[in-house]
């Protein structure tokens, strides 16, 4: 299978690059731009993309590489800063631009270059730069221009050496897919490989080799990846897998009973399950600082694991549900810097006994996750889960947990997500759920005065989670899942939509 190097200067797109290549149907993996050229041909990429970066790259201490690269043979598309780089390695000139062009800009590609095939010769792209190449290198051609910058793209065919000054990965460029499609397959030649139909084999085999005749613990959490993470190694290596599933009672309606089902029924997945919502109830009862809460939430957690593990004993391996992006925002697989330590990488727990991390997701973005999961069979309403957080309801219930909120919460947004998927917006919008606020109003049922609570709905739209936009989801919709909630469930009275984006507001509310 063909293999994409994609060489990481700290760009903010980089992992969408790796997004886009892989939905193109080719392999790739990011790695810093320290990577050596030793490693660099141990990994033996058939193609390098190098990805845009803060730096300048004429300023010291700028990110460099072995200009060896360029003789590797292989093609090589430079984003950006990649392609500045690569002017500048080459023989080219960088200069400061005169005027910093940010945002969508025109650009006129000559009709010459492979890398603009099927592209109208007007098109709109992105471009976010401050530096400029005034000079490509000896050999190279420029092949399109924007008003403010000559060199927007530039090749030489000959050694399949290709540089674009605007980012084809974003969705603001208009035929960045067909950028990045004419360079892998038509610069490149390669075909489309990668699949999960195809990976689901080479998974399997890869984690059987590693696991041979060892145990292997794996926690679920009624989420996608521990639940596809499951079925995985359910497959690779059948009844030596026990998986421990901590139900805290903070979960959504009947989703940890789903879960419990598909794992044991479909699957034959050796299945713990402690039901431990009085406890987790016990231990909340009374707190109502949402730190202190979410603290609770996962001592607790970690505690009954713990406990239910004991009895398991000592096992080779515990696997966790690591997945590519959280792989590479831990630092570990590009430049970026740490946008966030993820609970799941690095940190090793030390309450069971285990002598290897297993994570067979490692390597897979999360609708990757999603394509394999379909592929082992799960069904799809675990498969399409959202996001949902490790506290789970316990951050959507404002003040003191009691079990009658924890009843009220789950009835009111099972009502909300029956709704959604009604309006064929179940997929579409990112993340959407139901809170329960800690308010309290009159209210007029029948003829009767009510004092009763009322329940918050959220939806947002989001890329990363690092911000997101309030969904501006349809009034009848909104209408027709408020008539629900306030008709169907008991203690409430009142339903209101929250209009916060984020920031200033979270996700979710605690
Ligand atoms: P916030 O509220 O931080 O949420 O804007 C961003 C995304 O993260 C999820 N989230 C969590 N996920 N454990 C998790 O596994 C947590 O403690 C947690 N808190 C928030 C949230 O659902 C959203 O998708």
């Amino acid at each position: 299978m063909k293999r994409v190097l994609i060489l990481d200067f700290g760009g903010q797109y980089n992992l969408l690059i790796a997004r886009r290549v892989r939905e193109c149907g080719v392999y790739c993996e990011i790695k810093s731009f320290r990577i050596t050229m030793d490693e660099v041909r141990a990994f033996a990429p058939d193609a390098l993309i190098f990805t845009g970066g803060p730096a300048t790259v004429f300023d010291p201490g700028a990110p460099m590489v072995d200009p060896a690269l360029f003789s590797l043979g292989v093609p090589v598309l430079g984003i950006c800063y990649g392609m500045q780089l690569m002017m500048h390695l080459l023989g080219g000139v960088c200069q400061r631009a005169d005027t910093r062009e940010y945002g969508k800009t025109e650009i006129l590609h000559t009709g010459a270059s492979l890398l603009f095939r099927y592209i109208p010769e007007r098109a709109v792209y992105w471009m976010s730069h401050g530096v400029e190449v005034a000079q490509a290198a000896p050999g190279f051609r420029i092949v399109a221009s924007s008003a403010g910058c000559r060199h927007a793209a530039v090749e030489c065919p000959e050694r399949r050496l290709y540089g674009v000054q605007f980012h084809p990965e974003v969705v603001h460029t208009q035929y960045g897919r067909q950028i990045l499609e004419n360079f892998l397959y038509g610069v490149c030649g390669f075909a489309r490989e990668w699949s999960m139909a195809s990976y689901v084999d080479e998974a399997v085999a890869e984690c059987r080799a590693r696991i041979g005749s060892g145990r292997v613990l794996l926690g679920l959490s009624g989420g996608v990846d521990s639940s596809v993470a499951a079925a995985l190694l359910q497959r690779a290596v059948g009844d030596q897998l026990t998986c421990i599933f901590v139900d805290h009672g903070l979960l959504r309606l009947n989703e940890g009973d789903e879960v419990e089902r598909v794992m044991k029924d479909q699957f034959h997945v050796d299945v713990r399950r402690v039901n431990a919502r009085e406890l987790f109830l016990s231990k909340l009862s009374g707190v109502t600082e949402p730190e202190r809460k979410r603290k609770i939430i996962g001592e607790e957690f970690i505690r009954v694991f713990e406990a239910e593990a004991k009895k398991i004993g000592k096992v080779e391996f515990l696997a966790q549900g690591t997945i590519y992006p959280d792989v590479v925002e831990s630092g570990l697989g590009g430049e970026s810097t740490v946008i966030k330590s993820h609970h799941n990488v690095g940190g090793l727990p030390d309450y069971v006994d285990f002598e290897d991390i297993i994570e067979p997701l490692r390597r897979l973005f999360k609708d990757e996750v999603r394509q394999l999961g379909l592929e082992l069979g799960l069904p799809e309403s675990l498969v399409w889960r959202q996001p949902f957080p490790g506290p789970g309801l316990g951050v959507r219930i404002i003040g003191e947990i009691t079990a009658e909120k924890v009843e009220i919460l789950q009835k009111a947004d099972a009502i909300f997500r029956q709704e959604m998927a009604n309006a064929g917006l179940e997929r579409s919008v990112s993340q959407y759920f139901a809170a329960l606020t800690n308010m309290r109003s009159v209210g007029v049922m029948g003829d009767e005065r009510t004092y009763d609570y009322a329940v918050a709905l959220r939806a947002v739209e989001t890329q990363d989670f690092m911000t997101a936009t309030w969904t501006r989801l349809p009034w009848e919709l909104l209408d027709t899942v408020s008539g629900r909630i306030v008709g169907e469930v008991p203690h409430v009275n009142r339903v209101l939509y929250d209009v916060t984006s984020k920031p200033p507001a979270t996700v979710e509310f605690e």
